[in-house]
């Protein structure tokens, strides 16, 4: 768990404090869970704060809104102008940033489409979601609850409700001893963690689920895979089952909240030599470099932090 602190939250474009960022009890996201969000990480580079990949957080976010019918009242380089003013404003590396679409208004009714939508952004010092130690290593247990199948709650969209699901499985896990849950789709097949993607390596190939197995297309994921590529091992998207993963060489979750966790056991089994593997390594290692900014190749994956004062983001009409 986060405790979440900061300095200022962006809502609607007015940086609040902190202690002031407040929503009616009755809104209707807090009820039914219908609300959009982001998880995206600033880092220390040698220029300065840098967001990593925000563009392509901003996109999903504005994928997942408009397939809920929640129209963002900002454009997508307003709501990255706002990430970059809600980061500088806390002025705060690593920061996890949480942007979150809503509506705020007190409704009570399923189907509301008029509420207003409303856009809450927060920059908090960032910590590990699986653990400060996580990339030694961690261990996880496949999950008793599943994923729920796309053609119930479509697993592109990163909705605040899906995460009752990823809230089971992960207390589930909790309970027995284990940082985390692996879930598996419902043909039983490995999908993802409560937060993260998940990899497997066998014999030099790296394999991760595909969307097929309704999971969030994480933008860690997505770098992973252009990392193996990029030091010429190839990525195999597919079905995996679970005996695939029990005998993997090497497997990890990948996730912007967990960044890359090695997995050292599942269940009773423990996964290759209960280490992180080479391969994992050299993916972590050159991870690492890309986000700290030691990698020209990668740097268009980095936003610079500008400071303040800057114009204020206005909604459009
Ligand atoms: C269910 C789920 N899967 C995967 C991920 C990883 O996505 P990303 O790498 O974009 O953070 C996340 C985190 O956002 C998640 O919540």
């Amino acid at each position: 768990m986060m405790a979440a602190n900061g300095k200022k939250i962006w809502m609607d474009g007015r940086l609040v404090n902190f202690a002031d960022a407040n929503v009616h009890v009755l809104s209707h996201t807090l009820h039914y869970g219908v609300g959009m969000f982001e998880g995206i990480r600033a880092y220390p580079t040698p220029h300065g704060a840098a967001v990593f990949r925000l563009t392509e957080h901003v996109r999903r976010l504005v994928t997942s809104a408009k397939f809920y019918h929640m129209p963002i009242p900002y454009s997508p380089a307003q709501i990255e102008e706002a990430i970059l003013q809600t980061q500088a404003a806390n002025d705060v590396v690593p920061s996890y940033i949480r942007p979150l679409v809503y509506r705020g208004e007190p409704a009570l009714g399923v189907k509301n489409i008029a509420g207003k939508v409303s856009l809450a952004i927060a920059a908090i010092p960032a910590k590990k979601y699986l653990g400060e130690g996580s990339e030694a290593g961690v261990r996880a247990k496949i999950s008793p609850f599943r994923k729920p199948h796309s053609d119930s709650i479509p697993s592109f969209a990163k909705a605040a409700g899906n995460y009752i699901n990823s809230y089971l499985a992960g207390v589930d896990a909790l309970k027995e001893g284990y940082e985390e849950a692996i879930l598996l789709d419902a043909n039983g097949y490995l999908a993802e963690g409560t937060g993260e993607n998940i990899f497997l390596v066998r014999d030099g190939k790296v394999y991760t689920p595909g969307l097929e197995s309704d999971i969030l297309l994480g933008v860690t994921r997505d770098s992973v895979i252009r990392i193996a590529e990029d030091l010429t091992f190839p990525v195999v998207q597919k079905l995996l089952s679970v005996n695939e993963l029990l005998s993997a060489d090497e497997a990890f979750f990948t996730g912007t909240y967990a960044e890359i966790a090695p997995i050292k056991v599942v269940g009773s089994y423990t996964i290759g030599a209960g280490t992180p593997g080479p391969i994992t390594q050299k993916i972590l290692t050159s991870f690492r470099r890309i986000l700290h900014g030691e990698e020209p190749k990668f740097s268009s994956w980095l936003t610079p932090v500008p400071p303040l004062p800057r114009a204020t983001v206005r909604p459009r009409n």
